[in-house]
């Protein structure tokens, strides 16, 4: 009898509990609770003062070979964009021109940001085949290329939220964008029509093909 006692009490901590506890997490009993690696596969995102860098270093010395093997053959030797590719070198004091050219280096305003997106999508079509280390290479050599540091210069997970990026304060804020929050930093309700100023025309930047008719 009191064998028997045992064996339930281990059977109701052991499988019972678990189960229990495990059906109301999941409320309809659809799909699978994700584990601690999943997780970790999907939270790879850096946020700009750098929270979330995995821990990792590199300088641009050795990232100029990561970029020449896999980055080089869409993006140009030195960042120029091969064909239709897009340029990540270059285009300091364009924006406000015709022709803006938005580059890592003229445009984004966090390292960190760079990090995240080579790491997230690139090399196009391998996308999250480099190691940290990599990206922290290549990170290093596009900002080197850009000239926001010295080759030397060993990128990490504690400094990567601290480079200062040419266009960081080129963004409004806060986003004026009726549909993300107003002026007071609240999201807006209702009457958020804002007046439309038409600053510039696609084809004075070349993206409208042409045609006979207009
Ligand atoms: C097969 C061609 C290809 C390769 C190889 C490649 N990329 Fe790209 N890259 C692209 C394309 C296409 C885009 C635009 C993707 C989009 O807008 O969705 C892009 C976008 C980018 C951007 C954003 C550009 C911008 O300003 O919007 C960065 C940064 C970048 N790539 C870095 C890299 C790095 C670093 C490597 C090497 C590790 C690499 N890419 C390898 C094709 C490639």
């Amino acid at each position: 009898m009191f064998d028997l006692v045992r064996k339930l009490t281990i059977f109701f901590i052991m499988i019972a509990i678990p189960i229990i506890l495990h059906a109301s997490e999941r409320k309809f009993n659809l799909g699978k609770i994700a584990t601690k690696t999943e997780i970790a596969g999907w939270d790879i995102d850096v946020r700009p003062d750098g929270m979330g860098a995995p821990i990792g270093s590199g300088n641009a010395i050795d990232g100029e070979e990561v970029y020449a093997e896999q980055c080089a053959s869409c993006h140009g030797d030195f960042g120029e964009g091969l064909d239709r590719w897009p340029e990540l070198v270059g285009g300091e004091d364009s924006l406000d021109t015709y022709d803006p050219v938005k580059t890592t280096g003229s445009y984004w305003p966090y390292a960190s940001t760079m990090y995240d997106y080579i790491y997230r999508a690139m090399p196009f079509g391998v996308a999250q085949s480099l190691t940290h280390d990599e990206t922290y290479r290549v990170v290093a050599y596009l900002l080197y290329m850009n000239e926001i540091i010295e080759e030397d210069f060993v990128l990490n997970d504690k400094n990567i939220g601290k480079i200062k990026m040419p266009n960081v304060e080129g963004f409004l804020l806060p986003d004026p964008r009726p549909d993300i929050a107003n002026l007071n930093g609240k999201p807006c309700m209702k009457n958020c029509v804002s007046p439309t100023k038409i600053i510039g025309k696609a084809r004075d930047i070349d993206v409208t093909p042409e045609d006979e008719k207009s």
